[in-house]
């Protein structure tokens, strides 16, 4: 089996899985309780807290734990957005981004609040200028993803934090739920940035969990009221055999990251190389600018769906731009935001590979793909004007 869906989700690592059975089984207890087995409860959450934080240069305090990168962006999105709301209803995202954070914006749109949706060029990226234009006295919120689930752009993270040094009050939220152990950390994730997504089961952990990465100060009104955990910011008991586990997997994927990425770099130039200039093929994911494991491309005159299941059937698993979407959209909705051409982004598929992957896989997934571009050219005429 060839797996190239590392960005729809990863497979979890046994050691991640021993922590995680280890944890259910010993440590049991409810960290909000009073008695020894809460108190050693309490401690592994913190003790996890404090790792994951060190191990991501901030503050042990600025670390929330949620169900992961949906919960993550509703909390940061809303959360900003609710607890702002005396001060200005204008919040600023991109036309590209997971709908975690599309759909929050759109919630918010219906009660009320003005939304702007910086479009992007052909590359899938945001214009500066144009998110300096947008910015007002009534901007509360900016919220631009650091890379995209798609297409793999990395966003100008950098250049946005430099423009909001002049726009203090703004809380900047960056979804980096692909952009973690890729070797681009910096580019997304800068001092300026006050809130930050991650999710586990990207990461080989499990899934259902993730972080919130909440700056020192900053304010949010809590979605969830209940008890109180997670400072008031997220109430539910904490799944903490999911939060041993996440701590191992941060600690595990930042093991030697440049390496890891340089690998997953290889495979995508390798499968770029064999791609480029075949008449009919469009690639969207460039190597300059884009994030290392992320490799969408299309295949003109053949639906998506019907490229992943005929890979399908040779063992390779592959997506249909985004997992998530994949079964509700018919296009991927980044191509469509670069104006893609309908037939062109109905066509495209996404290969994300991770540190598991090889060269031989890549090898493997040239000879089975060469025998189905040269099938399905013949038939569409490819090449021949
Ligand atoms: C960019 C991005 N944001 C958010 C999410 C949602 O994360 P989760 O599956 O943990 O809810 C995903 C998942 O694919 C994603 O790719």
């Amino acid at each position: 089996m060839i797996y190239f869906d590392n960005s729809a989700t990863t497979q979890i690592n046994p050691e991640v899985l021993a922590t995680y059975n280890k944890v259910a089984t010993d440590i049991w207890g409810n960290p909000s309780s009073l008695h020894k087995l809460g108190d050693r409860s309490h401690q592994l959450l913190e003790a996890s807290r404090k790792q994951i934080a060190e191990l991501l240069g901030v503050k042990q305090h600025e670390i929330f734990f949620t169900s992961g990168g949906t919960e993550s962006n509703n909390t940061a999105i809303k959360g900003t957005a609710i607890q702002k709301r005396e001060f200005g209803k204008h919040i600023i995202t991109s036309s590209v981004e997971h709908a975690s954070v599309a759909n929050s914006f759109t919630a918010l749109e219906n009660l009320g609040y003005r939304v702007t949706r910086l479009p992007v060029d052909k590359k899938g990226r945001v214009n500066v200028n144009d998110l300096r234009n947008a910015l007002d006295s009534d901007t509360t919120l900016v919220s631009i993803m650091g890379v995209n689930n798609e297409i793999g752009t990395i966003q100008p993270i950098e250049e946005i934090s430099d423009l909001l040094e002049n726009y203090p009050t703004v809380q900047f939220h960056v979804d980096n739920v692909q952009a973690l152990g890729k070797n681009i950390w910096e580019q997304v994730f800068t001092p300026r940035v006050d809130l930050s997504s991650l999710s586990a089961h990207k990461f080989h952990a499990p899934r259902g969990i993730g972080i919130l990465y909440k700056k020192e100060g900053k304010m949010l009104t809590p979605l969830h009221d209940g008890g109180g955990q997670e400072k008031g910011l997220r109430s539910g008991t904490e799944n903490l055999p999911a939060i041993a586990g996440m701590a191992k997997a941060v600690r595990l994927l930042l093991e030697d990251e440049p390496e890891k990425a340089k690998r997953e770099l290889a495979i995508k130039q390798k499968i770029t190389d064999y791609l480029k200039d075949k008449p009919g093929i469009h690639i969207f994911s460039p190597i300059d600018g884009f994030a290392p494991h992320i490799l969408c491309f299309a295949l003109e005159g053949i639906r998506g769906e019907t490229l992943v299941h005929t890979l399908e059937e040779q063992d390779i698993f592959v997506s249909t731009t985004s997992a998530c979407a994949s079964k509700t959209a018919d296009e991927a909705s980044t191509l469509v935001a670069m104006k893609v051409d309908d037939k062109i982004a109905t066509s495209a598929i996404r290969l994300s590979f991770d540190e598991s992957n090889t060269m031989e896989e890549a090898d493997k997934f040239i000879e089975v793909f060469d025998k189905i571009y040269k099938h399905f050219a013949k038939i569409n005429h490819l090449g021949e004007n």
